[in-house]
């Protein structure tokens, strides 16, 4: 029998899990030996940020949670690694699968090595060479230590090689964030704000922000909203705020501020929908650029690098930088209707979590 660790700590781990759950279970289900144990580090814990993920992508309750919260990023990392820990030596796994690249995932992955459990990555070798995030660090540490790499991207694959990690332990398969966008696409849930706002195709503009470097400063984080509200030109924007931005924005008092409609962080089923169906997306999440790239949905980066270099050359993405008046011209050019139209980079095509578990069934 085959027994594999499935990890998630925070939201954008929900998608990455759930058709790797899937298609562990079909394999159950025939008879196949690979059995899982699901572990959440309760790194985010909140109805909004996690529970409402797992009845939408279908995940099972966890077999255990650490119950870890919130906390500086040192207590997040020592208290994910002593409750995994203490999970692992009382009953190991053959691997344990970390997802991302979130805190949970580096400290899971440090916790397991130590105990000789084989770690595999999904979404392994990508790189924003950004040292001030912290994502970046959890990618550099976890793949550091990774037996074998599940990969989104042929620059993945190139970034991995450059660091010195063998071919046969590089697997291109596409992204499993993907597989669930595609697998939920026709559940889209129309959110109750629709009709409140009397929003129309392409007649609005989604928008999300929750990096330290744009949201931890209140002047900043106003004036980014200024550019954005007047750069929309009357167009609704709409914006479901992370807890971090939410803290900061209740000190704000915002010029225009009537067209910015604030929600609570929304279901993925809900925001999918408004997503789909908006005239543009500006955000500073990573794994937004991927969705936005295979909707085809145009979407404006407020970093200075990406991770996800694909969602630039071959998707619908741009990078605007952080500073806010890069906003008004990438806001002319939407509006004047030219921006690019992008294309669906390989493999991301639905089928990865298929390939991923066929390949571990293969090695171990
Ligand atoms: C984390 C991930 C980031 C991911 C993001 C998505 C790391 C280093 N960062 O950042 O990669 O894009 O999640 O959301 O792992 N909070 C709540 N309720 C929750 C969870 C968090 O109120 O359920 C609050 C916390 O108290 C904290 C803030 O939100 O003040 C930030 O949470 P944290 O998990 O530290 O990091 P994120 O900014 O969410």
């Amino acid at each position: 029998m085959i027994t594999l660790d499935l990890i998630v700590g925070a939201r954008p781990n929900f998608m990455k899990i759930a058709p790797l759950i899937r298609e562990i279970k079909r394999r159950e289900t025939k008879g196949d030996p690979i059995t899982f144990r699901l572990v959440h580090t309760g790194q985010h814990y909140d109805r909004n940020m996690s529970g409402s993920f797992f009845e939408e992508l279908d995940i099972p309750e966890p077999d255990v949670n650490l119950n870890v919260g919130s906390g500086t990023q040192a207590e997040q990392t020592s208290g994910i690694m002593l409750g995994y820990e203490k999970l692992l030596m009382a009953k190991k796994p053959d691997l344990c699968i970390v997802v991302g690249d979130v805190t949970s995932t580096m400290a899971c992955a440090i916790a397991a090595r130590k105990l000789l459990v084989p770690v595999a990555h999904v979404e392994g070798g990508i790189r924003s060479g950004d040292m001030t995030m912290p994502e970046e660090i959890n990618r550099i540490v976890t793949d550091s230590i990774t037996d074998w790499f599940f990969t989104t991207s042929e620059t993945a694959n190139e970034n991995l090689r450059k660091s010195g990690v063998e071919e046969k332990r590089i697997f291109f398969v596409g992204n499993t964030m993907i597989d669930t966008l595609l697998a939920s696409r026709p559940r889209f849930v129309r959110p109750k704000l629709w009709d409140d706002l009397g929003l129309g195709k392409g007649k609005y503009i989604v928008l999300t922000l929750h990096r330290p470097n744009n949201v931890d400063d209140p002047v900043n984080l106003k004036h980014l909203l200024e550019e954005i509200i007047s750069g929309a030109n009357g167009l609704p924007v709409i914006f479901p705020v992370h807890p971090r931005t939410r803290k900061v924005m209740q000190g704000i008092d915002l010029a225009g501020g009537s067209a910015l409609h604030m929600a609570e962080p929304m279901g993925y089923l809900q925001f999918n929908y408004l997503v789909e169906r908006a005239l543009a997306v500006i955000t500073d999440s990573g794994g937004i650029t991927e969705e936005t790239t295979v909707m085809g949905v145009p979407c404006m980066t407020l970093r200075n690098s990406t991770e996800r270099p694909e969602t630039v050359t071959v998707g619908t993405n741009e990078l605007l930088g952080t500073d806010p008046a890069a906003i008004a011209p990438a806001m002319n050019k939407l509006l004047s209707g030219n921006w690019k139209k992008g294309a669906i980079p390989p493999l991301w095509d639905g089928h990865t979590a298929e390939r991923i578990i066929e390949i571990i069934s293969g090695l171990l």
